[in-house]
């Protein structure tokens, strides 16, 4: 039996910061973010730390899979921004589920960080190590990013994604991932000594555009699969263009890619499952559909999963 995701969740802060408000502190435009990026809008926590809206989402996602939070048998939270380095968030968040005594940890991947997370939830569930585990993306970026640099300023946004995996019926769940990295690529995206974002913006890019299409394409192959037997695409949400360019790379219409970047703008670690969220509640994602998430980030990172849709 293939693992699988039984309940997810999200948490977006309620203080909104729009292009137009950026525009009053840094020298951009509405336009130019819009039509770089995709981004309008994005959410800023003023008074939670990581840890707060990593809680929030793992409760939903815990109610959603209509399990309690002392069946969790493992925490995982993705993060490069925890509240401090430890104790971990998943720690943190564990204290506050009231559920002393599981496992937790916290990973360093990056925005790739929730893929590498439910691909290290797929060994322990069909291995039989747990039922449920609990993986959380989270990022407060805000804390982290340069707020006068514009060429980073105008991408990153907070919030907190969340999902429950577990056992799921025969030939649903997670069919294949990948995950890779290429260390020689840290250099372009790093945190800098005064603690903020450092951003080579163009070899990203580059990065990016090759690379999410590449691991689209291996990770159906080694699921079995093929470009046509796809029906929803849920790329990281970093800008449209990369985005764009994966979606091409499968040959899949534009209805059938997840798009929320516009809302949040780059929730690294969250965004991937903010997405998802927003997508079942649309409709857009429905039971035994072929579902491909992909993602890259700073390290550099990157990783895919193929899933039929389903409990
Ligand atoms: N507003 C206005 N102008 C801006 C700007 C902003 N917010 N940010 C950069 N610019 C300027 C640059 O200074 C540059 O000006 P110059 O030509 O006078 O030097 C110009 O816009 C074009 O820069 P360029 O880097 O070519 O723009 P781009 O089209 O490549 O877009 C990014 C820049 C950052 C949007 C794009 O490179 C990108 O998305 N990279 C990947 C970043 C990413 O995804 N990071 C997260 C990884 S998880």
């Amino acid at each position: 039996m293939n693992a699988g995701i039984i309940g997810m969740g999200k948490y977006i802060p309620e203080k909104a910061l729009s292009n137009s408000e950026i525009e009053q502190f840094l020298d951009t435009s509405d336009e130019w973010i819009r039509s770089r990026t995709g981004i309008g809008n994005r959410y800023i926590a003023e008074n939670e730390e990581t840890s707060d809206l990593a809680y929030k989402a793992a409760q939903q996602a815990i109610q959603n899979a209509g399990i309690t939070a002392d069946e969790v048998g493992l925490i995982i939270v993705a993060t490069v921004t925890q509240d401090q380095n430890f104790p971990s968030v998943a720690c943190q968040i564990q204290e506050r589920l009231g559920i002393s005594g599981c496992g937790a940890m916290d990973i360093s991947a990056a925005c790739s960080g929730f893929i590498y997370g439910t691909a290290i939830a797929k060994q322990f569930i069909e291995s039989n190590s747990y039922e449920y585990i609990l993986v959380v993306g989270v990022e407060k970026l805000s804390k982290i990013t340069d707020w006068k640099d514009r060429n980073t300023a105008v991408l990153f946004g907070d919030g907190a994604s969340a999902a429950v995996i577990g056992k799921v019926s025969e030939g649903r769940g997670i069919l294949a991932y990948e995950l890779g990295a290429d260390g020689t690529g840290g250099k372009h995206l790093y945190l800098n000594p005064e603690n903020h974002i450092s951003m080579n913006g163009r070899e990203v890019f580059k990065f990016a555009v090759r690379q999410m299409g590449e691991s689209a394409v291996n990770v159906l192959e080694k699921a079995g699969l093929t470009k046509g037997d796809v029906d929803y695409l849920v790329p990281h949400q970093a800008n449209i263009r990369i985005m764009e360019a994966a979606r091409e790379r499968l040959g899949l219409p534009e209805e059938k890619m997840s798009k929320t970047i516009q809302k949040y703008g780059n929730t690294s670690a969250a965004s991937i499952g903010i997405s998802i969220v927003d997508d079942l509640a649309e409709g857009k994602i429905k039971d035994d559909d072929i579902v491909v998430l992909v993602g890259f980030g700073g390290g550099l990172t990157w990783g895919a999963l193929a899933l039929k849709w389903g409990k």
